[in-house]
């Protein structure tokens, strides 16, 4: 099964994507991680990508697309896989279609998740997540179970991330609207899309997405 999440920053894509990973055993793909990553290496990416992300701006799509290649065509991605943040430009789209095709793959469907951007800068604001093993938090929908302590690992230790703050989310959020949104249309024409409500809490937001993927899956093994 081969997932793309579309959705405004802070709509949940991460979230849902690492459940969905969990629950089906296929691979979550985050461009924002891979680039973070990079930018924590320091590599020649990570130094071009910084300044950009910071900003609220998109990284080039020659870069994002050349990433995408190489890690789709990893082992973990042979059952499937969730692209959380890919593409987000119609460019990207249609060099993801060529890749797929030269790959003999395709789209099953793309989960759009729809939410009021007037809670977003909050949503964004609040995250967290644990330094140790990533765990993501959110001060007001998801706090730590105990105080400062990781509900996965016991880790005290917490990072926030550089553009999580309500000046970057309105540059992200214009980003999104001017080059992300036309993918609706391009995918609507293409292959299934499901709406999703994005502001139900979570655990509903994921039951919503499972009773979508028993459709996929029943209309993929016809
Ligand atoms: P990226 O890392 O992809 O960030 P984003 O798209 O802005 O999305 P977020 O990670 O902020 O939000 P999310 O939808 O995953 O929400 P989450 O589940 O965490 O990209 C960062 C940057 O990298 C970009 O700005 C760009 O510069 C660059 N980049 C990445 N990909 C690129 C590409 N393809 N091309 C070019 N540039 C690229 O949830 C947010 C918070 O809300 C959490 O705290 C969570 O707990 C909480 N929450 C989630 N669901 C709910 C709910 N239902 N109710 C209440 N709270 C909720």
């Amino acid at each position: 099964m081969n997932i793309i999440f579309l959705g405004p920053p802070g709509a949940g894509k991460g979230t849902q994507s690492k459940r969905l990973e969990a629950r089906y055993g296929i691979a979550q793909i985050s461009t924002g991680d891979m680039l973070r990553a990079e930018v924590k290496a320091g590599s020649d990416i990570g130094r071009e990508a910084k300044s950009l992300m910071d900003a609220g701006k998109l990284v080039p799509d020659t870069i994002i697309v050349s990433m995408l290649e190489s890690r789709i065509q990893q082992p973990d991605c042979a059952k499937g896989f969730i692209l959380d943040g890919f593409p987000r430009t119609v460019a990207q789209a249609e060099a993801l279609d060529v890749v797929l095709a030269r790959l003999s793959r395709k789209i099953d469907v793309v989960l759009m998740l729809e939410v009021d951007e007037d809670a977003l800068a909050d949503r964004i604001a609040g995250r967290f997540s644990c330094a140790k093993c990533g765990a993501s938090y959110n001060d007001v929908s998801k706090p730590t179970q105990v105080a400062e302590t990781c509900d996965l690992c016991g880790s005290h230790e917490f990072t926030r991330r550089a553009d999580d703050n309500r000046q970057t989310v309105t540059s992200r959020l214009t980003a999104y609207r001017n080059e992300t949104l036309p993918l609706l249309p391009y995918y609507e024409e293409k292959v299934m899309v499901a709406f999703i409500d994005g502001m139900a809490p979570i655990d509903e937001v994921s039951g919503q997405i499972d009773s979508t993927m028993t459709e996929v899956e029943k209309l993929t093994q016809k």
